[in-house]
């Protein structure tokens, strides 16, 4: 045989070569145990464990029905992005219109498609460390160069906004903030966002704010990015319904951005996605209408279970939790007990067959770490608990769970 060229692969695909490996090592090897018939409890992942509320389900059934199955607008279906406007309107003195939202299939690839608008590779962007572990995945496939900003365990990771603004060179072409936040929870203030947009703003440099967890909250009220922000024009806002409603596995998420950019998102999802399902986007939009009783439900059993983790946690001997403000974890601190988080998810998971996530995964700053999610039932949360405190104690863990 002759000798071939070799075919090509991207520059884009390699930079994403062992994506997530190290993070989801923990979790990967619980769900091979799991599957060999083990005894394990998953508490990584923050996947709702809670069914998608019926009457969404019958909605898109109901779409499906009218034959709601065909193309849809790149932008987005304008019922959605209508109910996606008097949602921002809402909560914000700026009016919000449905022409500068853009629907896309899940904040995965809204966050994927704003940075691929407006940044090129090796294009700096500015993040709080520690971050949302997908974020990675964003900005290597983009070529971004991350310049994390250490936040303080003393301070339980609150935002740093001297150390945010020390960061912003002149090399950097967006800052995103993530609140409330992945992994910790915390919840940034009017103040804290209205402080940050003018000097972005006045730095010339964007401003993005990940607003999944805006609905689960248990303290105050969320406070969006656009609400705070004195001007519009480099601010970007993304949310989505996998959190709130329940709805990971529907993959709906949008972007409210400035005109100046709306037109190039719409153009990247025409090229990508080309448009979500239209019964999807139906059912979406009926969701953000009917959604008061149940995400409130939801939110009320989130607060549950952080009450008890966090009560839990704290009666264990050499580990201890700070209770989050909001979304839908808890992260324990490990360095009494364990030379890092990484080794204590290991031992839990040999020991105990419970598997939580290692801190490093979002930061340096979280190495001492590990992040547990509230997505699984009190009862099970409980097992769990057992398991690691008999573990702690000396006890067979296995046993006690
Ligand atoms: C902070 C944060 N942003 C974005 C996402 C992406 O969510 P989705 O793509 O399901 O909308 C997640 C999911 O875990 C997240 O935690």
């Amino acid at each position: 045989m002759s000798a071939q060229k070799p075919l090509s692969i991207s520059q884009l695909a390699h930079r994403l070569d062992g994506e997530a490996s190290e993070v989801w090592a923990v979790h990967d090897r619980a769900l091979d145990m799991k599957a060999q018939g083990e005894d394990v409890i998953l508490l990584c992942v923050g996947d709702p464990d809670f069914p998608t509320p019926e009457p969404i389900f019958y909605q898109a059934l109901a779409a499906m029905k009218r034959d709601r199955t065909h193309y849809s607008p790149a932008q987005g279906e304008l019922a959605l992005r209508q109910a996606v406007a008097e949602l921002e309107s809402k909560t914000s003195p700026h009016p919000c219109d449905a022409d500068d939202i853009v629907i896309f299939p899940g904040g995965t690839n809204a966050l994927y498609s704003v940075f691929s608008c407006i940044c090129n590779a090796g294009d700096e962007v500015v993040v709080p460390d520690p971050m949302y572990v997908g974020y990675c995945g964003v900005f290597d496939a983009v070529g971004i160069k991350t310049v994390p900003v250490p936040l303080k365990a003393e301070a339980n990771f609150a935002l740093d906004m001297d150390a945010m603004k020390a960061a912003i060179t002149e090399n950097t072409k967006a800052v995103i903030v993530n609140t409330p936040g992945n992994p910790c929870g915390n919840m940034m203030s009017r103040e804290e966002l209205a402080e940050l947009a003018a000097y972005t703003h006045e730095r010339g440099v964007w401003l993005i704010s990940d607003e999944v967890y805006s609905m689960i909250t248990f303290k105050q009220r969320h406070v969006s990015l656009r609400a705070a922000a004195a001007q519009l024009d480099n601010v970007i806002m993304v949310d989505g319904l996998s959190k709130s409603h329940a709805m990971s596995g529907w993959r709906i998420g949008w972007v409210v951005a400035p005109q100046s950019l709306v037109p190039h998102l719409t153009n990247l999802a025409g090229a990508s996605v080309f448009g979500c399902p239209q019964f999807i986007q139906d059912a979406a939009a009926f969701a953000l209408r009917h959604d008061d009783y149940y995400v409130a439900q939801m939110r009320d059993e989130y607060k549950k279970r952080r009450d008890f983790l966090v009560a839990r946690i704290n009666e264990m001997p050499g580990v201890s939790a700070e209770s989050p403000d909001a979304g839908m974890f808890v992260m324990m601190r490990t360095d009494k007990v364990a030379a890092s988080g990484q080794v204590f998810a290991e031992r839990l998971l040999d020991e105990a067959g419970v598997s939580v996530v290692p801190g490093a995964g979002f930061g340096d700053v979280t190495a001492d770490y590990v992040r547990i999610t509230l997505a699984q039932p009190i009862d099970i949360l409980a097992q769990a608990m057992a398991r690691m405190a008999a573990m702690l104690n000396g006890d067979s863990a296995r046993v006690a769970g």
